[in-house]
Order: structure tokens, then C-alpha cells, then sequence
């Protein structure tokens, strides 16, 4: 029998083809998803990242709530005029504590993964308020009312909680003491305690020029300013972690 008609055999037996196929699915199976049970970790460690603070972790939840990913990527992309325009490329590790992560898929406005401290908290406040008073041909929506909005608290110890438990490391105390962290974050005056050790590099401040209220704009401006923070990426200890995440 020639070999085309052993195929004609195989394409016109659907039980013979249905087994041949399974085989082929199943050699592929295993060759994809095998490796991972041999390997740790997917994701390098690197230097600097950690789990959000309470306060952050609600400014993200508004970031999420009112769509703006769907108009800003948070993902560098390792291509020169990514670079250029806004830093360091993005590392794996970076989302690592992102559920669900924020890299999105549409850039109608900027990349922000590394917009924190590229301005002032005035600046992010009067831009979300009214974009066109910074860029006047900006297609960006209004968000004025986030600084009449008073924060939303709800029970952020929770919050953490769900989080740990999909792995994110919050530890006991950071889950005790969640609801005064987040308190503690955006109020320059209360005792903060241990917050900035937990969390290093927390930014303790008020963010949105009203030092007596705690709006949804305080959390927002808080998350975005840690945006891109956290990890050093021109220490030369980052530079060896980067080295082994790609392989140079
Ligand atoms: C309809 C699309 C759209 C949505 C939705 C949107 N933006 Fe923007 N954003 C833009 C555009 C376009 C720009 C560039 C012009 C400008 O600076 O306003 C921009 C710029 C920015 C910048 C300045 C970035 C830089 O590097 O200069 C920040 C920060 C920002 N947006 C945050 C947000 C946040 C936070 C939200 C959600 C509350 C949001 N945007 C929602 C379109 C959008």
C-alpha cells in the first residue's frame, strides 16, 4: 500500500483518526505543560517587588472600576522606542502580585507602568480632573468627581486576606493591620508605625491637596505614583536578576 493510500485509510476511518489525533495531542501535552512541575518558579525574583499596600490596593481597584485600562497599558515592551519614550522595559516579577494583571491590550493614551513620580500628585490631580487643562488635545474622559468621592474603606483586611490566598505573601500583621494602614498612608499626621518597613518604599502622604478627607482621588494618585517604583532597575544588583530573567 503506498503512503497515500494509508492516509486515505487513516482520513476516512474516523476511530483511526480520532486515535492517531489523540496521540499527537497528547505528545504535545506533555511537552508543553511536563517542564513546569520541574521548574519552581516561573517568575525570577527580583529586588524591590512586593504586594501592594491597603491603600494602593484600593487606588488599583478604582484604576480597575473606572476602565482605564482599557485606554493605558501597564507592560514596557522591550523594543527601542518603548524604552525611550518610557523606561526600563517591564520585568515578569513586576505583575507578579497583579490579579488580575493590568497590561492590557490598548494604548489610546500612554503606557503607565512607570508613571509613578514622573509627575506631581497636583499634576495627576488636576489632569484627572480635567485632562484638557494639562493637554488640551487630550481625548482622556473627566474624572473631577473622584476628589468629591470620599473613599469606600470596606473591609480591606478581607481584601488582603483573598489575595493571600492566591499568593500573594501579605503576612499576619499586614492583614491585622490592614484597615490602619490604609489610614495611616494617606494622613502625613497619624502614626504610621511599621508601615514603611512592611512595605518599603510606601509613600506616606496626602495626596490630593485635601489633608482631611480621604477620597477615591488620594487612593488613585497613591497607586499611580508606586507605579513602576518599586524595583531599582539600574541597580546593579537588578541588572544580575534581569540577566538571568533573560537568559544573557
Ligand atoms: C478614552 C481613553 C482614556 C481613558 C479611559 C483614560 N485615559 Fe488616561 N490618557 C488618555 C490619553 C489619550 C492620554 C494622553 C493625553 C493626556 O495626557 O491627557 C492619557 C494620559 C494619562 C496620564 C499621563 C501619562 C503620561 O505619561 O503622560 C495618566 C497618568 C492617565 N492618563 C491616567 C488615567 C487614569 C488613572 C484613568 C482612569 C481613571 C485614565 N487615564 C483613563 C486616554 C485615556
Amino acid at each position: 500500500m503506498s503512503i497515500t493510500e494509508q492516509h486515505k485509510k487513516l482520513e476516512r476511518n474516523v476511530t483511526l483518526l480520532g486515535a492517531f489525533a489523540f496521540v499527537a495531542v497528547i505528545i504535545g501535552g506533555i511537552v508543553e505543560i511536563a517542564p513546569l512541575f520541574w521548574i519552581d518558579n516561573t517568575i525570577e525574583k527580583v529586588d524591590g517587588v512586593r504586594p501592594y499596600t491597603p491603600l494602593e490596593l484600593a487606588g488599583r481597584d478604582i484604576y480597575i472600576r473606572e476602565g482605564c485600562y482599557v485606554c493605558h497599558s501597564q507592560m514596557i515592551r522591550p523594543f527601542r522606542d518603548e524604552v525611550e519614550r518610557y523606561g526600563h522595559y517591564s520585568l515578569a516579577a513586576e505583575s507578579m502580585y497583579d490579579h488580575p494583571f493590568q497590561w492590557g491590550s490598548k494604548r489610546t493614551g500612554p503606557d503607565l507602568a512607570r508613571v509613578g513620580g514622573r509627575y506631581s500628585d497636583e499634576w495627576h490631580v488636576q489632569h484627572l480632573a480635567n485632562p484638557q487643562s494639562v493637554v488640551p488635545e487630550s481625548v482622556m474622559p473627566q474624572y473631577g468627581f473622584l476628589a468629591d468621592a470620599d473613599l469606600t474603606i470596606g473591609d480591606p483586611a478581607a481584601r488582603l486576606t483573598a489575595l493571600s490566598r492566591v499568593g500573594v505573601p501579605y503576612t499576619a500583621k499586614d492583614i491585622e493591620q490592614a484597615r490602619a494602614d490604609l489610614l495611616a498612608q494617606a494622613d502625613p499626621e497619624a502614626d504610621a508605625g511599621d508601615l514603611a518597613k512592611r512595605y518599603p518604599k510606601a509613600q506616606i502622604r496626602d495626596y490630593d491637596g485635601k489633608p482631611a478627607r480621604l477620597t477615591e482621588m488620594d487612593a488613585l494618585v497613591a497607586y499611580l505614583q508606586m507605579l513602576g517604583t518599586l524595583v531599582d532597575v539600574n541597580s546593579a544588583a537588578a541588572q544580575e536578576d534581569l540577566a538571568t530573567e533573560t537568559g544573557r
